[in-house]
């Protein structure tokens, strides 16, 4: 991960403008699953490096500018950027890093640089999907799943592909294990929204139901409850809750055993994603899959 780093510095010092840096400085390092997925397969070399590089660098310029979407203040609980250095200079350093990952993008092999920028065009839509979604209070699973699938997984499935045809193996079998990885990846970040708390999140806890985001779990609870608490549920919808209702919520996510409910559903796409890799026994990227099922950030 260290190279993967190094070879970002470089791309970023070739830019030759120093608050570019001073502002990266700030930004606490993630923990670069897209890369880790995409080396388990392909194993090391140059040019997976620099395609990791470069995956990272989108990834890093989307969650600027979704930091900026969701008027998040933390991020990997330090300030996002757009607090700390205000949402100009946020906005412009998600460009600034988005075009340099497809300058590098346009180096390479025109496989890599189809694969992922149709995965950024996804990646993008995924997000207007989810502010779309967030005008209404959401019941409809399909379409939190089809936005989940655009916003998280394209990218990661987009990983895995460039790793197989590195490896000279069958894209589409990786392809199938990033995307359902990249489901139960998000999936376990919404969970982990209401479950966790702000220490280990690194970021408010219980702050999806407030951005208006009706994730899993909440889709879960209200198709369980009765009209009087489907009516309860809707009307704490966008707002800032105080501990009375955050503690009914929890109250209800208990009784109903939404977060079981919901972590069954992770263990189905765990289990389609390593399926559809079952025959390359590849212990690393079954071991990616259970890290994923129990972290707690
Ligand atoms: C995090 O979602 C957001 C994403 C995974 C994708 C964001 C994509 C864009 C903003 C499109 C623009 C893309 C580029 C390359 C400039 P979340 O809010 O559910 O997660 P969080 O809790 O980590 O914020
Ligand atoms: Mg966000």
């Amino acid at each position: 991960m260290q190279v993967i780093d190094d070879l970002i510095q470089k791309f970023l010092k070739e830019l030759n403008y120093q608050p570019i840096l001073e502002m990266l400085l700030h930004v606490k390092s993630g923990k670069k699953l897209r890369s880790k997925l995409l080396l388990a397969i392909s194993g090391e070399s140059k040019e997976a490096i620099s395609i990791c590089a470069t995956i990272e660098l989108i990834h890093l310029a989307s969650l600027l500018h979704d930091d900026i979407i969701d008027e998040s203040e933390l991020r990997r609980g330090v300030k996002s950027v757009n607090s700390e250095f205000g949402t100009k200079n946020a906005l412009m350093l998600g460009d600034i890093l988005y075009s340099k990952a497809f300058y590098e993008l346009s180096q390479m092999n025109t496989q890599f640089a189809n694969i992922i920028s149709d995965a950024v065009v996804k990646l993008s839509i995924g997000e207007l999907m989810d502010v779309n979604l967030s005008q209404d209070f959401n019941t409809d699973k399909d379409k939190y799943l089809s936005m989940i699938y655009n916003k998280t997984a394209v990218l990661i499935e987009a990983s895995a592909r460039c790793g197989a045809i590195l490896a000279g193996l069958d894209e589409k079998s990786f392809g199938e294990y990033g995307k359902n990885l990249g489901l139960a990846f998000q999936m376990i970040d919404d969970i982990l929204d209401i479950k966790g708390d702000e220490k280990t999140l690194g970021k408010p806890s219980m702050a999806d139901f407030k951005e208006g985001k009706v994730t899993l779990p909440y889709i879960y609870l209200f198709e369980s409850l009765d009209e009087e608490g489907k009516k309860q549920l809707k009307s704490m919808f966008k707002k800032d809750l105080n501990e009375q209702e955050k503690i009914w919520i929890n109250t209800q996510f208990k009784e109903k055993e939404i977060l079981e409910k919901s972590i069954l559903e992770v263990k189905e796409y765990a289990k389609r994603a390593i399926d559809a890799i079952e025959e390359y026994s590849n212990q690393k990227l079954k071991d990616i899959v259970k890290a994923m099922i129990d972290r707690n950030f």
